[in-house]
């Protein structure tokens, strides 16, 4: 199948206009079993050579990772958090690649794999004989959101004694955490999300659109996400499968609905006539850490687990207009099995999808809970940070084309060290929704911006929209976020707040359908759109599909830096500027920009596409990881594998942004993460040789024999040094 094939192939499978799922889970596949490596990696050097201008001279166009490397960085001052990035640029994969690669002094570890057992009584991985039991106690698949947290002796000693979280114990913790979040710790708990499944590449005898009931199951429970044990005691960390700590939530554990929408009557089920309980999270993507020490994990694509939305109630469906699910069956067919997936018969129970659900990971016993108070949709990314006024603001994303930036601001206030007192912070508060203005200047990638506050009340634009009462405001928070004005984003992925300037900084990962002219609209999700350019979403591509006269829309993404009115996170008014816009720097129709890196090629910037995961080190540099670089940039592609990027934010090399990690072939790389000390990086890859999990040759991690995995990986620089080095 030729490339532009394969692509029509994907495009025809489109899940609803909607911008975050652009493959059916479970139909094919970006690469293909007929597309051999050596094929994919022809294409790959054609399309360089082709918009390089090359392909006219015949000129044979070789990337040499040598070419890539720095050698022009400006002097920098003591202190400049760039210095600690003296890392040799790695040169990025081109589809070819059987392994991970990272800089000649550094070295990576697999520490946990799809099927991996999480007890000692755990079955072992036995890719013929999977079952939702079997798998509720072992590795979920497709890693995502990456969390490292301290994890005290004393406490650790304390849950083998106890099998749960002392109240001494969590006074530890509460006076600990603040301090060893940035340290050493020999021991750590560990956070790994399970966003989706694909089923073609977990059972050899998948058949798509009709799975077996064992199927079902498992992919059921290997959603939700993994909390372990690490053991930081020597180069690399190890997983401790002894550790009272190790657990799974699934796709069927019970969570707590939590917040203002706890009881309400569209919350209430069959199952559940209460509204009080919910079985599973699903879809968890990008999420974050609490200042109390406790997770934030985000349900983003929730509306592809259920089918018939078509036979909703009229006064159900409302609340859901923006956020539709397939009208008919899904794609998975869950519902062939597990009836409150169809919504014909159980209309309300995709109200309890959607949500930022937070769990202790230092209690093995804690209920995950659904936090209502921060809104309804495709959640992703959920960064803290105090305000001046001792409240916990929490930035989210709701990751599809068009959709919106969001801040929830809490009523109460943070303690710094009594940790219960936190507990239930994110249950009350006011959520905002985030404008972008053009500022008094138009084109010039800046402006200002505004957070409308989400708040019902009598007489006020919700009000007069049709909007009865918060709780439907934060059901249909999309639909809201519409009547005040917010700005469509081009997919707002992860969002994450520099612990070193507090400045806040946004993935927007690509926007295919940003292809209209000024006045063009678009119909996306229930709702009129513009698909033209503006200030915060400006790039059009017109380059890449054969045809000048056509636009491609956003197809490399950009990276959003936000500052708050007087650093406060818990302002209502901002400035923003757009850092980085992706592509190759070395393409000139791609309009790149790199932070204030005046020339980017001489400086060696790295070609980056999609940026989609964020962390920072404890520098404050800021590291992106990618997802979907091979396909992107129209239907000849950006041809390179996703990988991690580091890009310092502030000083003389502001946006020398440079390659750190290549992935492997039709695998995303999610997290990332560092460990306190920064001295381990963590990451996930999630859907390694996607589609192609079981007929590739060489399957990833090297040494497995049945199935590609997606996994958790280390990698420690060979001396110990600080990650970057
Ligand atoms: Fe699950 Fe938007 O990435
Ligand atoms: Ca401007
Ligand atoms: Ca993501
Ligand atoms: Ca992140």
């Amino acid at each position: 199948m030729s490339k532009i094939e394969r692509k029509d192939q994907v495009q025809a499978a489109v899940w609803q206009d909607d911008g975050s799922v652009d493959v059916l889970p479970g139909t094919p596949a970006r690469l293909t079993a007929s597309d051999p490596i050596q094929t994919v990696l022809q294409k790959a050097i054609s399309r360089r050579a082709l918009l390089k201008g090359a392909a006219a001279t015949g000129a044979t166009l070789v990337i040499a990772p040598s070419a890539l490397l720095s050698t022009s960085r400006p002097a920098t001052a003591a202190g400049d958090p760039s210095n600690r990035l003296t890392f040799a640029t790695v040169a990025a994969g081109d589809g070819s690649e059987p392994d991970v690669r990272v800089p000649p002094n550094y070295s990576y570890s697999v520490i946990l794999k799809w099927g991996d057992p999480l007890t000692p009584t755990a079955p072992p991985f036995d890719v013929n004989n999977q079952t939702g039991e079997s798998q509720a106690q072992q590795f979920g698949f497709n890693a995502d959101l990456v969390l490292w947290y301290p994890l005290p002796n004393y406490v650790r000693r304390s849950a083998d004694l106890t099998g749960q979280l002392s109240k001494l114990a969590e006074r530890v913790i509460g006076f600990q955490y603040p301090r060893l979040k940035n340290r050493a710790s020999t021991r750590a708990l560990m956070v790994v999300n399970h966003e989706y499944t694909t089923g073609a590449d977990m059972f050899p005898d998948y058949v798509s659109g009709n799975p077996t009931q064992d199927q079902v199951e498992t992919e059921i429970e290997a959603h939700g996400f993994s909390i372990v044990e690490l053991t930081h005691d020597g180069s690399a960390p190890t997983f401790d499968i002894a550790s009272p700590f190790n657990r799974r939530v699934t796709g069927s554990t019970p969570h707590r609905i939590s917040g203002p929408l706890r009881g309400h009557p569209m919350m209430q089920t069959m199952a559940d006539p209460a509204g009080e309980t919910v079985l599973g999270c699903l879809n968890n993507c990008a999420g974050g850490k609490t200042p109390w020490g406790t997770i934030l994990t985000c349900e983003e694509n929730f509306d592809q687990y259920f089918a018939n939305f078509d036979d909703v109630p009229a006064e159900i469906k409302v609340l859901s207009q923006r956020i539709p699910a397939p009208g008919g069956e899904s794609g998975r067919r869950w519902e062939n099995f597990v009836a409150r997936f169809d919504l014909s018969a159980h209309p309300k129970e995709y109200n309890r999808f959607g949500y930022i659900v937070e769990i202790d990971p230092y209690d093995p016993n804690d209920v995950p809970k659904k936090r209502t108070a921060m809104g309804r949709f495709k959640h992703e990314g959920a960064a803290c940070r105090i305000t001046s006024a001792n409240r916990v603001a929490v930035y989210s994303g709701d990751d599809a084309r068009f959709e919106y930036v969001y801040k929830f601001v809490s009523d109460g206030s943070y303690s710094k060290y009594n940790r219960t007192a936190n507990k239930n912070l994110l249950d009350s508060g006011t959520l905002y929704v985030a404008r972008f203005d053009a500022g008094d200047v138009e084109a010039d990638d800046m402006g200002t911006g505004v957070w409308l506050p989400l708040v019902w009340a009598p007489g006020n634009a919700l009000d007069n929209a049709g909007f009865t009462s918060q709780a439907q405001v934060l059901l249909d928070t999309r639909g809201a976020a519409d009547v005040l004005g917010a700005t469509p984003m081009d997919r707002p992925e992860d969002i994450e707040v520099s612990p070193a300037t507090g400045k806040v900084y946004v993935a927007l990962t690509n926007n295919s359908r940003r292809d209209g002219d000024p006045g063009q609209t678009r119909v996306v999700n229930g709702r009129e759109v513009s698909s033209a350019p503006d200030e915060a979403n400006p790039r059009n591509d017109t380059y890449d599909d054969g045809d000048p006269s056509s636009n491609t829309g956003n197809q490399h993404g950009h990276v959003i830096e936000l500052i708050e009115n007087g650093n406060d996170a818990g302002a209502t008014t901002f400035t923003w500027n757009i850092f980085i816009k992706c592509g190759d720097p070395e393409v000139a129709a791609h309009g790149t920009s790199f932070g204030d890196v005046a020339d980017p090629v001489g400086a060696g910037v790295s070609p980056i596409s999609d940026p989609d995961n964020l962390v920072h080190d404890d520098d404050g540099n800021l590291w992106i990881a990618t997802d979907g670089q091979y396909y992107s940039g129209g239907d000849i592609g950006f041809g390179q594998n996703d990988g991690v990027f580091a890009v310092p934010l502030e000083g003389a090399n502001r946006g020398l942004l440079r390659q750190f990690l290549s992935g492997v072939p039709g695998g995303e790389i999610c997290g990332p993460e560092f460990s306190g000390d920064n001295r381990t990086f963590f990451c996930a890859i999630q859907h390694p040789h996607d589609g192609i999990a079981f007929s590739i040759s060489d399957k990833w991690p090297p040494g497995e024999s049945d199935v590609s995995k997606p996994s958790l990986i280390a990698v420690n620089e060979n001396f110990g040094a600080k990650i970057g080095a």
